[in-house]
């Protein structure tokens, strides 16, 4: 892929309800896609995964005439920030960087910038529009599933039983 003919769409910024350790935990769930966000993927097949990347073919909608790609996500924990890069199919060449900055314990800001190759001016303006409206949504469909998940979490760690039954296992 030649990043240099990568042209940036859109930028999308947003206060994230959630803590930089439930967003990791998202990103590296490839297997989420198509039950969370079932209106923009409809079948996930993972291709290959490492401690920090996981590439799989994705199918998307419409049912009646499904659009296909591979993508691979690839995570610098370091620099709080990845990638989702298109290898082939649907916008084959297009890349997302999103990086993470923590505001606090459940508060996270992201900035996410998307670049597609070989385009015009009006073109990108289109799919700019497209891809923050795409992404406003998957990040509803995971903020809400994020804080959720931090409530279970949350009650489990304070709830009596779950303790009392881990100590007793302890002791067999
Ligand atoms: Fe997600």
């Amino acid at each position: 892929m030649n990043s240099e003919s990568l042209t940036l769409v859109a930028t999308y910024r947003r206060t994230i309800q959630a803590s930089l350790e439930r967003i990791w935990e998202n990103v590296r769930d490839w297997e989420h896609l198509p039950w969370l966000h079932r209106y923009s993927f409809s079948s996930i097949r993972l291709l290959d995964q490492t401690p920090g990347s996981w590439k799989a073919q994705i199918i998307m909608p419409p049912a009646n005439a499904p659009r296909e790609a591979v993508i691979e996500l690839q995570l610098d924990p370091a620099h709080l920030r990845y990638w989702s890069r298109t290898l082939a199919g649907l916008g084959a060449g297009g890349e997302i960087l999103t990086c993470l900055k923590p505001l606090d314990e459940q508060t996270t800001n992201i900035i996410v910038e998307f670049r597609v190759p070989g385009i015009n001016a009006k073109q990108a303006e289109a799919l700019g529009a497209a891809y923050l409206r795409l992404y406003a949504r998957l990040w509803d469909e995971d903020e809400r599933m994020m804080r959720r998940r931090q409530e279970l979490i949350d009650t489990q760690r304070i709830g009596v039983e779950p303790r009392v039954l881990r100590k007793v296992k302890s002791y067999e």
